[in-house]
């Protein structure tokens, strides 16, 4: 390498170093884009060379060395203020003042934002495939437990018989919404800022359009601060997380109270025990599942406070934004697998669910249904269980309470039998076929449609992971034809 050649910094002199150099740097925290800024570097300089902007041999040249600098490794990068500028280090480290070229017609302002959008995708996709997972453990507890009768709560007081299958298929319709939600974030995040530049466009003549498919994206963000200095994609991609988390926290916090009463037997591999009383068997997992929402949440607070009131284009607060979504991604797609795997090997005791079905009168609702469909206002039917409902909750109670509120006893107003059949948790669950109801045939139409929302996310996740796949397949094979 001749005298001149061999310029090893990216800049000289300026910025080199002083006491404020470690707090400036986020190359700890950027080991996560190491991978994204090495295809974003393969893709940018292709296309300079494509372009004519660099020539063939120039691009080959620094590809060769991002190769090497791949094979290094992370660790083995030099010092700099970030990944960006450590991977350009490294490469005119071996390949000299040329390695300079890889940042003609870019800055690290829509270098970082498209490395951050690359690999991103993976973990929504991965955070997807995990809300998927709990949907399908889900869509199999309502297969499986669509006859078992369980008590339904309102203000954690039972409040109308229900069964396993519709409690379960209620989560699943959340987090399909959850999935939809995760899906438009992936779609909006799945856009290029490569070309923006600073903030204000380029004199090359770059191809936005071609970096853009060589990296996967499905297309360009086209004005360039909007590109360079927008992250409303990962505010939209943590409310998408919190959403989840703290939909997994309603369902942990359930079977963690579903667990106190013995209405679900967790799996030990779902559960702890105390270092000191040997007879517990507590659900810790699924009070962890629970606290995620706390990860998800903060982090939105965190990045929304960052992103607030940030004038265009770049600011460095940006560098911080980031890590509050790494952070939420990596908690709330551990806590959606962890949830999954406990819903999956969960037993529920029927016997003792269909004991506490009916307790604290929780017939009343349709008690009262029996009355008015007989003809009595609705209202009439609710101060009559009302009344029942203090005395003795059954059949007597009722007919008394008949009595005393119409003058009337309970078989001039109603044939008895069905009053009778309200008063099971059995029956009153069949009763409740209304359309998203919880009676066994109500619950097996649902299924139908869910299953089948539930396959359609799958097919669209499996798209989108292998739009990916290909993309890196293709640019490699781009790369290549420069070796
Ligand atoms: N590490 C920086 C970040 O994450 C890269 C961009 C630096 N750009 C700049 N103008 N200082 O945002």
């Amino acid at each position: 390498m001749s005298e001149e050649d061999d310029g090893t910094v990216v800049r000289r002199d300026r910025f080199s170093g002083g006491p404020a150099r470690s707090f400036l740097s986020s190359l700890d925290g950027d080991a996560r884009i190491f991978a994204a800024d090495l295809a974003v570097d393969r893709a940018h300089v292709v296309m300079l060379a494509e372009q004519g902007i660099v020539a063939d041999d120039e691009a080959a040249k620094i590809l060769g060395a991002l190769d090497d600098v791949e094979a290094a490794g992370f660790d083995a990068l030099p010092d700099g203020e970030d990944v960006h500028e450590a991977i350009e280090t490294a490469v005119v480290e071996r390949v000299g003042r040329v390695g300079g070229k890889m940042h003609t017609a870019r800055s690290r302002n829509d270098e970082v934002a498209a490395c951050i959008r690359y690999r991103l995708r993976e973990d929504l996709l991965a955070a997807l495939d995990s809300v998927l997972a709990l949907r399908e453990s889900l869509a199999a507890v309502a297969e499986a437990e669509a006859e078992t009768v369980m008590p339904g709560y309102t203000h954690l007081q039972p409040a109308q018989p229900t069964t396993v299958a519709h409690w379960a298929l209620s989560y699943e319709g959340t987090l399909g919404r959850d999935a939809a939600r995760l899906l438009d974030a992936y779609d909006r995040t799945n856009e290029s800022p490569l070309g923006g530049a600073a903030f204000a466009g380029t004199t090359f003549n770059v191809d936005r359009e071609r970096t853009a498919d060589l990296l996967g994206f499905d297309g360009v963000v086209t004005n360039a601060t909007d590109a360079a200095a927008s992250r409303d994609f990962l505010l939209e991609s943590v409310a998408a997380l919190s959403s989840v988390a703290v939909t997994c926290s309603g369902l942990a916090e359930d079977l963690v109270f579903f667990a106190n009463r013995g209405f679900v037997d967790l799996d030990d591999d779902y559960a702890s025990t105390s270092s000191i009383m040997p007879q517990k068997k507590n659900p810790d997992t699924l009070e962890l599942v629970r606290a995620t929402a706390g990860d998800a949440v903060g982090a939105y607070q965190a990045l929304a406070t960052t992103l607030k009131g940030l004038p265009r284009a770049y600011n460095r607060d940006l560098q911080r934004a980031t890590v509050h979504v790494w952070h939420a991604t990596d908690f709330v797609s551990e806590a959606t697998e962890v949830a999954a795997g406990a819903v999956a090997t969960a037993d529920w005791p029927a016997e003792a669910l269909a004991d506490a079905a009916g307790e604290d009168f929780s017939t009343a609702t349709g008690v009262a249904d029996a009355l008015a469909a007989a003809g009595l206002p609705f209202r009439t039917a609710h101060e009559i269980v009302a009344a029942a409902s203090e005395t003795g909750a059954d059949l007597d109670a009722v007919d008394a309470a008949a009595r005393e509120v119409t003058g009337e006893s309970l078989s001039e107003l109603v044939d008895p039998e069905l009053v009778a059949a309200a008063l099971d948790p059995v029956e009153s669950v069949a009763q409740r076929d209304s359309t998203g109801g919880p009676a066994p045939d109500a619950v097996r139409d649902a299924l139908a449609n869910v299953l089948g929302g539930i396959e359609a996310d799958q097919t669209a996740v499996a798209e989108r992971w292998e739009a990916l796949e290909a993309a890196t397949d293709a640019l490699d094979a781009e790369v290549a034809t420069y070796a």
